[in-house]
């Protein structure tokens, strides 16, 4: 949700902006805009409401004077309508000041009212122009644009990262920060700000994130680094460990396309250096979480939204069997709001891919201050979560561009399993022998998922038979219900057909009347191997579907012949044990989603209404 990128340096700003905007494209966002301090002293501004190719045909036609200090700005709408003149940036001290902002000023009804009663005017419906308005009357009292942010910042409620250029100081652009992703690109001779590192990891991959309540100034020589108070902070530069063709198609269809493709890679790197030996080392844990710790908690809580949360259901059942602790898993949006019981036995895990969700950053936040433990499972260095959290576990599934998650998805399933193994390892609640078969099983993965993906052609052959569907049923049981989840979460969101995930056990208890001839469902098959299996169970609630007219397209192991005589078509993972399968019943599923998307001509890397990082509540 709105992408930020502000530069200081000798290239034209216009051109590294409009590059780190395309770059953050990805955020979600439907109007854009620029501010560049030209050579000549000139602040110019362009802004326009659509995708970024409007506002890039604006300037090829009509092109704002080189500089080389400017920010730019993709806007998700929240207060007021995607249109031109709501755009960032927004104006301050009579157009000398230009202004852009991710988040929501929760107290920006009564600043307008303050500033209204002074005379000034506002030209949109937005809570930005409050705050560049504000910093505009604060610079003209003192002519410094950092104290100007600092007389501002901590007036303003709510979430917000902003960033501002003003005229009169060519050379400097200042940002703020507070529950919003706000990064810097340490460069030679020249500074970079973003919403995050792929804003400018084509220039430098040298970061560093500033943190909660502070106030970056960046100049060409080097940056500035304040708290709001404005006492001198120590940031922690990194080495971003991507290269900006990570972030690249690649010659893929698509982002998606390409992210699938790259999970047996997800799971690799997140394996990697995690297992030795058969045994889970989890060092970067260690100091947060060390063995004492960890064999003291009595209830672990994992919080996360969308396809994260889905993640954590699987979470649940691998660390319930395999480490005996009690596992809640919740939506992070609903979490803070309940009066959760939480105390300093309490483990709260946090799943994000971007590390910026607010919801999920806000819960993250309410379980600290109750004094609960918290870990994150994050897929992105130096994130907000990260950095709120006692402890990270990063997943190393490189940067996912696309909305729709799918190797995050992959990536944190491993990371919970890691996890999982680990607590059963110091509280010992698995033999040591136990946790090698059971990684052997990991590490097998990739191989078996690369087999998975072999069927693509298959799958896009099945979606497109479907495009004119209108209703999709997901059913599973035990671990393929999270699947089932995801599956339905693919698809409505990519294909923006009406799909449902259920517990195949609910069927009788409502959801089966949905069932009329003609029906699609899919259903996930555990394997047959096991005696503690579910698969006749399944089987059963395949029979009383079928009876009913559906037409059931089933995910199963191959080998299971017990399932043909009952479904319609079958899709066919490899053999794995049944807590391993979802990793490969459910790439079948996005692909067919993505697949179903690009069939009826929809845009699967950026579906309608969504933002990739939902950065308010
Ligand atoms: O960045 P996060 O993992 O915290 O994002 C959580 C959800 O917004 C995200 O998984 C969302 O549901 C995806 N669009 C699903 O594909």
């Amino acid at each position: 949700m709105c992408g930020i990128v502000g530069y200081v340096g000798g290239r034209d700003a216009i051109e590294v902006l409009m590059g780190g905007l395309r770059r953050l494209e990805y955020r979600g966002y439907d109007s854009a805009g620029v501010a560049v301090i030209a050579d000549d002293g000139r602040l110019a501004t362009h802004k326009r409401a659509g995708k970024l190719g409007v506002l890039e045909a604006d300037l090829v036609a009509e092109p704002l004077p080189e500089g080389g200090t400017g920010i730019g700005h993709t806007r998700w709408a929240t207060h007021g309508g995607p249109t031109d003149v709501n755009a960032h940036p927004h104006l301050g001290d009579d157009g000398r000041l230009a202004l852009i902002h991710n988040g929501i000023i929760e107290n920006y009804a009564v600043l307008r009212d303050e500033l209204l009663a002074e005379g000034h005017t506002f030209a949109s419906e937005t809570d930005t122009e409050v705050a560049a308005k504000l910093v505009g009357r604060e610079y003209a009292a003192t002519g410094d644009l950092v104290s100007a942010f600092r007389a501002v910042v901590g007036r303003l409620h709510g979430a917000f990262t902003l960033l501002a250029v003003h005229a009169d100081e060519p050379g400097l652009v200042v940002g703020a920060r507070r529950n919003s992703p706000l990064v810097v690109g340490l460069g030679d001779g020249e500074q970079f700000l973003g919403s995050d590192v792929a804003a400018f990891v084509q220039y430098t991959r040298r970061a560093l994130a500033i943190g909660q309540d502070q106030i970056v100034a960046i100049r060409a020589g080097g940056i500035e680094l304040t708290d709001f108070a404005g006492r001198p902070v120590e940031g922690e530069p990194y080495e971003v460990a991507w290269d900006a063709s990570a972030a690249d198609k690649g010659g893929w269809s698509s982002f998606m396309a390409k992210e699938i493709s790259e999970e047996p890679e997800a799971i690799e790197q997140t394996l990697l250096e995690r297992v030795v030996d058969g045994v889970v080392v989890l060092d970067e844990i260690a100091e947060g979480f060390p063995a004492d710790v960890l064999s003291a908690v009595t209830r672990i809580v994992v919080l996360g939204a969308g396809t994260a949360a889905y993640s954590g259901l699987l979470g649940k059942y691998a660390i319930e069997k395999w480490a005996k602790v009690p596992v809640e898993v919740e939506l992070a949006h609903e979490f803070r709001y309940r009066d959760p019981v939480l105390d300093a036995s309490t483990l709260v895990v946090s799943i994000s891919q971007s590390g910026e969700t607010m919801d999920t950053l806000m819960a993250v936040k309410y379980a600290s201050e109750r004094g609960a433990r918290t870990l994150s499972i994050c897929n992105t260095q130096g994130a907000t979560i990260a950095r709120e959290s006692d402890a990270v576990l990063y997943t190393r599934a490189g940067p996912e561009v696309a909305v729709a998650s799918t190797k995050a998805f992959t990536a944190q399933v491993v990371a919970l399993y890691l996890l999982g193994l680990h607590l059963a390892r110091v509280r010992g609640a698995l033999t040591d022998d136990e946790i090698r078969g059971l990684t052997d099983e990991l590490r097998a993965l990739p191989a078996k998922l690369r087999t998975v993906l072999q069927t693509g052609p298959e799958i896009r052959e099945l979606a497109r038979s479907m495009s004119d569907t209108r209703s999709v049923l997901f059913l599973g049981r035990h671990v393929g219900y999270p699947v089932a989840l995801e599956g339905a979460l693919k698809l409505k969101e990519l294909a923006y057909i009406h799909a449902e995930g259920f517990a195949a056990g609910e069927l009788k208890h409502g959801p089966i009347a949905l069932i009329e001839p003609g029906q699609r469902v899919f259903v996930v098959v555990p394997s047959p191997r096991d005696s503690t299996s579910l698969h006749p169970k399944v089987v059963s609630n395949i029979q009383e579907i079928r009876a009913r007219g559906a037409h059931v397209l089933a995910i199963a192991e191959a080998g299971d012949v017990a399932v043909l005589p009952h479904a319609d078509e079958v899709l066919r993972i490899p053999l794995a044990a049944p807590m391993f399968e979802p990793l490969l019943a459910v790439a079948p599923l996005q692909i067919f989603a993505m697949e179903l998307a690009a069939a009826k001509g929809l845009d699967v890397d950026q579906p309608r209404n969504l933002a990739k990082s939902v950065t308010v509540e």
